[in-house]
């Protein structure tokens, strides 16, 4: 299959999706989205992939967030759908079969930063940054962070970072439980590769039941996931949320 935003390869029994927007920053925009989506599937019967591995194009960003200049003219209704249609993107990543894991080269931001929670496992080059500056734009985030960085490292450090926008480093993701290893640059591909290598050991039918057991855990326990969606299309009538689109284009800071 042939993709417009994202490149495809399969290495032994790894298959590597590569986020391919490097100019934005690997931000995600529509067809990006769809496309990890269409590519996670494209490989669910495939027998001989035993890992899938999701990386940014360069050495600076994983994915700095959904596209802003592809929203900042949205209705409500867009809003909406925009993040109903992120959140499907997310759980066919949860809910694959298939191991995911993050292979986070820098930014992980917004929706950049929910793609690689919706990962199993996250992995960290010694420069990654992650965060969820939605707040900053006049939104909440869309893609179901507001739900699963609570899942990673629980409700009062979530809430601190939803709410000040900070970033915080790899150190710093690893002490809170949100990426399970921190490696160089370099070493990041490598190290996501030998992990695949060990998956290819075990059985996949048992591997596919422990994603299961463990996503079950979280099933149906509230309705923040719905409760996001329709919070974030609101967002998109407010005064707060044209001045936050339009200073990021500007290059400035809003102006709340
Ligand atoms: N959406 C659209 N474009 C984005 C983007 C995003 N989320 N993040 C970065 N880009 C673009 C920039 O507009 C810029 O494009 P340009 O060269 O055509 O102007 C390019 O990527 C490089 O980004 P730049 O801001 O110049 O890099 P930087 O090193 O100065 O800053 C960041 C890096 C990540 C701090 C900054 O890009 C940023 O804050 N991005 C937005 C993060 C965000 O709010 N994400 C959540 C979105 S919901």
């Amino acid at each position: 299959m042939s993709y417009n935003t994202i490149l495809t390869v399969q290495s032994n029994n790894a298959f590597i999706i590569t986020i391919n927007r490097e100019s934005k920053l690997n931000a995600l925009n529509h067809e990006t989205l769809q496309e990890i989506k269409t590519a996670v599937l494209s490989v669910q019967d495939n027998k001989s992939v035993r890992g899938i591995i999701i990386t940014g194009a360069g050495l600076k960003a994983f994915a700095a967030g959904a596209d802003i200049s592809e929203f900042a003219t949205y209705t409500p209704q867009q809003g909406t759908q925009l993040s109903a249609d992120g959140h499907s993107v997310m759980n066919a990543i949860e809910h694959s079969a298939i191991p995911v894991i993050a292979a986070v080269n820098g930014y992980s931001l917004g929706g950049g930063c929910e793609l690689a929670m919706a990962c199993h496992i996250r992995i960290a080059a010694e420069n990654a940054k992650f965060g969820q500056p939605e707040v900053n734009l006049g939104l909440p985030p869309g893609y179901a962070g507001t739900q699963r960085l609570i899942q990673l490292i629980g409700k009062g450090k979530a809430m601190e970072l939803l709410l000040t926008t900070d970033f915080i480093n790899a150190a710093q993701a690893l002490d809170l439980g949100m990426i399970s290893q921190i490696v160089t640059l370099e070493q990041l591909l490598p190290t996501c590769l030998e992990m695949v290598d060990k998956f290819s050991t075990k059985s996949p039918s048992a591997i596919a039941s422990v994603i299961r057991c463990v996503n079950d855990h979280f099933k149906n326990t509230n309705p923040g996931f719905e409760t996001e969606i329709l919070e974030f299309g609101k967002s998109f009538q407010t005064e707060e949320f044209i001045e936050g689109t339009l200073a990021f284009s500007e290059k400035r800071k809003p102006n709340y």
